[in-house]
């Protein structure tokens, strides 16, 4: 009886977790109650006893600091890049789209983001509305785009992703490029606003004005209409609709991965209209957004740019050095939510030495594709996200690139903040600002018109 109580308490609690959640302290407490159920489910799943070793804190003041000090750098040796599993070099294309990429995605797939759900509901894209604009003094013409997630299997959830897109009004019928940004739409009450200011800089003129003015499109994907972003979460959303409601297995997907599948059907959607050219769309999105802009444009390889600002640890920063974030505030309740279950090991039976794969794998997963890495200001910005260890995984990525004669970044000396590295397919830019893609807008744009011109 007590039992049976619980249960419909918890299915209660985690229904209401579907919907927007309202910022008010109780309801955090609910969550981080839910997320502590969920964590621990994890935990018993994969026999796991032992407790996660803590990660450093973000204050450079807490007796437990991150390391922020080049000197403190520990030696370590990243997985291999160019040979496969049975120590077989990768020489060609072929090698790597035949042996190694596959055994890669799998690694990636099985024991950092998830794999997919074998079958996953059907998807319908709608117009729910529209609005003829004007940004930058463009003709905009913005559509509110809702998708609904077929919810047979387990009516008990719904899931309706949205998205805002923006076309500007051009003489072209070709169809225009498309920035797909990761990101969110205030629009807990179904009214759309400009997105928050948390991500924008107020340094240059906002990116929808900067796309507007090449005739590109833009299409922000609100990501917790997806996936909520936490662990109380992943019992609804997608993730817990594919579910019926039950707990993950330590393979499935994470909300990154969930959010890059959300993307990816957006996609599928953008090849259905002739007014966009679903060739030429691009990722992009900051912090945890970033990270999930990068799984995006690895694993999806129809996504033909990316653009992946200060994504940090889970993203394309080293996760085998140690400086800012580190693998174990990853693995936390706080984060582990992003990663599929198995995650969890490398903090605390295993190490992060354990993990077969690192930062400079994913991103030359997006080979031969160009993928411009973007990080802010150390000094604005703070050094949690890891500008360098986002450097190194890039030009630890360049030799798959050079399969396919594509260059790199043509360095291996860090630059001084604001050189833009951007010749090659393999771009960076650690811009003067903070934590944000905004001032790297126009460099963004100069360097993606290599590709869309
Ligand atoms: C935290 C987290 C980062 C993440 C960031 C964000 O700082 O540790 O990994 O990128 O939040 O998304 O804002």
């Amino acid at each position: 009886m007590h039992r049976l109580v619980s249960i419909s308490i918890l299915f209660t609690g985690l229904v209401f977790f579907n919907s927007y959640a309202q910022n008010t302290s109780s309801t955090r407490d609910s969550i981080n109650q839910y997320t502590q159920i969920d964590f621990l489910e994890m935990k018993k799943t994969l026999e796991i006893q032992q407790e996660n070793r803590p990660g450093p804190s973000g204050n450079p003041n807490d007796a437990n600091a991150a390391n922020f000090d080049e000197n403190q750098v520990r030696d370590y040796t990243l997985p291999q890049l160019t040979t496969t599993q049975s120590g077989m070099p990768v020489n060609s294309v072929a090698d790597w789209e035949n042996r190694k990429r596959p055994q890669l995605i799998a690694a990636f797939e099985q024991e950092m983001y998830g794999a997919l759900p074998d079958e996953i509901p059907a998807v319908s894209w709608t117009i729910k509305s529209e609005k003829d604009t004007v940004i930058g003094g463009m003709p905009i013409i913005e559509q509110h785009l809702v998708a609904t997630v077929d919810n047979t299997i387990y009516p008990e959830l719904s899931v309706s992703i949205e998205a805002l897109l923006g076309i500007p009004k051009t003489e072209n019928d070709s169809g225009i490029p498309v920035v797909v940004q990761f990101g969110f739409l205030n629009s807990p009450f179904g009214k759309i606003e400009e997105p928050r200011s948390y991500f924008i800089s107020p340094y240059e003129p906002r990116f929808k004005e900067q796309l507007a003015h090449q005739g590109w499109g833009y299409a922000i994907l609100d990501v917790s209409s997806i996936q909520a972003d936490h662990g109380a979460g992943l019992t609804s959303g997608i993730i817990g609709l594919v579910n019926q409601g039950k707990h993950r297995s330590p393979g499935q997907w994470g909300a990154l991965r969930a959010w890059a599948w959300g993307a990816s059907t957006l996609l599928d959607y953008f090849e259905t209209r002739t007014d966009i050219d679903a060739g030429r769309v691009a990722v992009e999105g900051t912090s945890r957004y970033g990270k999930a802009a990068l799984v995006a444009m690895a694993f999806d390889t129809r996504f033909t740019l990316g653009f992946i600002g200060s994504s940090g640890a889970g993203g394309a920063s080293l996760l085998r050095r140690n400086f800012g974030e580190m693998l174990e505030n990853l693995a936390s309740p706080a984060e582990y939510h992003w990663f599929a279950g198995n995650f969890l090991k490398y903090a605390s039976i295993q190490t992060v030495d354990d993990l077969p794969v690192d930062a400079h794998q994913l991103i030359a997963l997006c080979a031969p594709r160009p993928v411009f890495i973007s990080a802010g200001s150390a000094k604005i910005e703070g050094q949690w996200v890891d500008a360098k260890g986002m450097f190194e995984a890039t030009v630890e990525a360049a030799p798959v690139y050079e399969l396919y004669n594509l260059q790199g970044l043509g360095t291996t000396n860090f630059p001084f903040m604001g050189t833009a590295l951007t010749s090659g397919e393999l771009a960076f830019r650690q811009h003067g600002g903070g934590h944000s893609t905004g001032p790297n807008w126009s460099t963004w744009i100069a360097w993606a018109r290599k590709y869309w011109d």
